[in-house]
């Protein structure tokens, strides 16, 4: 697969920005690096933090012929396609947290190695464009560490190593642009047996933090085939989208 590679020195969010050049019309499969990000984005107003060298942070755009409701569980498409990616570089211990986090674990905590943001652009019958944001740890200092509020870990640290990020890079993007091409055929349903095997809680019991701040227990049953998040909880097996609840081990 080819991409048509941007490279910034920095910039304030490689997702703000490709979102801008998309609707300027650059081509599908761009991919836009930033060395240093000023104001990286999180889900929900939330952000993502990090130094010059001690994250890679990118963007890449993906162009589809259906619209954006037929883009249930890209995001977890794109987690999958991730993890395989390191997997394949033996970090074997990355697992993925619903809907959009990698972690790890380590001393018995798990801890965040990286997330997703995607945001769309097109209306739900089509066609529709997807700036899919990544950012993972290289590494993650004690000063970072301070101003994260959950625990983090770098793949640096992990590895035991000096990683070289382009790399990384590269097969990362080598790994999107298969599975992305097969969701675009297939839809999440083809992924999602897939999926369930690389999830850290599947099967396990969880806090479920709602929006409003409710903390509610449950044990996690499965991913559904559309890509919600299957949970049993007191009142018997919910159903929760993405954005609904944030997930955390009991
Ligand atoms: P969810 O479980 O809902 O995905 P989340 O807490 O991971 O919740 P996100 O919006 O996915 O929330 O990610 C943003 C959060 O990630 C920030 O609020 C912060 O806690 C954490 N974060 C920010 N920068 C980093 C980083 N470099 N490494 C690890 N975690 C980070
Ligand atoms: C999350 O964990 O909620 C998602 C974090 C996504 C961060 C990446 S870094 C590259 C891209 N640009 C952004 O502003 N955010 C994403």
């Amino acid at each position: 697969p080819w991409f048509h590679m941007q490279v910034l020195a920095q910039v304030d969010s490689t997702n703000r920005y490709l979102m801008q050049e998309s609707v300027r019309g650059v081509p599908h499969a761009t991919c836009v690096v930033a060395q240093v990000q000023t104001a990286g984005r999180g889900r929900r107003g939330r952000n993502w933090l990090s130094k010059l060298g001690g994250s890679l942070t990118f963007s890449l755009l993906w162009r589809f012929q259906c619209g954006a409701a037929g883009l249930s569980g890209l995001s977890l498409v794109v987690g999958l396609a991730l993890v395989r990616a390191l997997h394949g570089m033996g970090l074997v211990d990355v697992r993925l947290k619903w809907p959009n986090d990698l972690i790890v674990q380590t001393h018995g905590e798990w801890q965040k190695l990286g997330g997703i943001l995607i945001e769309l652009q097109g209306d739900m019958e089509g066609p529709s464009a997807a700036v899919i944001g990544v950012g993972l740890n290289l590494d993650v200092d004690t000063t970072l560490r301070q101003q994260i509020d959950q625990a983090a870990m770098g793949l640096n640290q992990l590895y035991g190593k000096a990683l070289d990020p382009n790399q990384v890079l590269g097969r990362c993007l080598a790994s999107l642009a298969e599975h992305l091409n097969l969701f675009a055929e297939h839809g999440f349903s083809y992924f999602q047996p897939q999926w369930a095997a690389y999830h850290a809680f599947h099967q396990q019991a969880v806090d479920l933090h709602l929006v409003n701040g409710q903390v509610l227990p449950g044990r996690v049953i499965d991913i559904a085939e559309e890509g919600s998040l299957l949970v049993e909880t007191a009142s018997g097996i919910q159903r929760f989208n993405a954005g609904e609840i944030s997930v955390r081990s009991a």
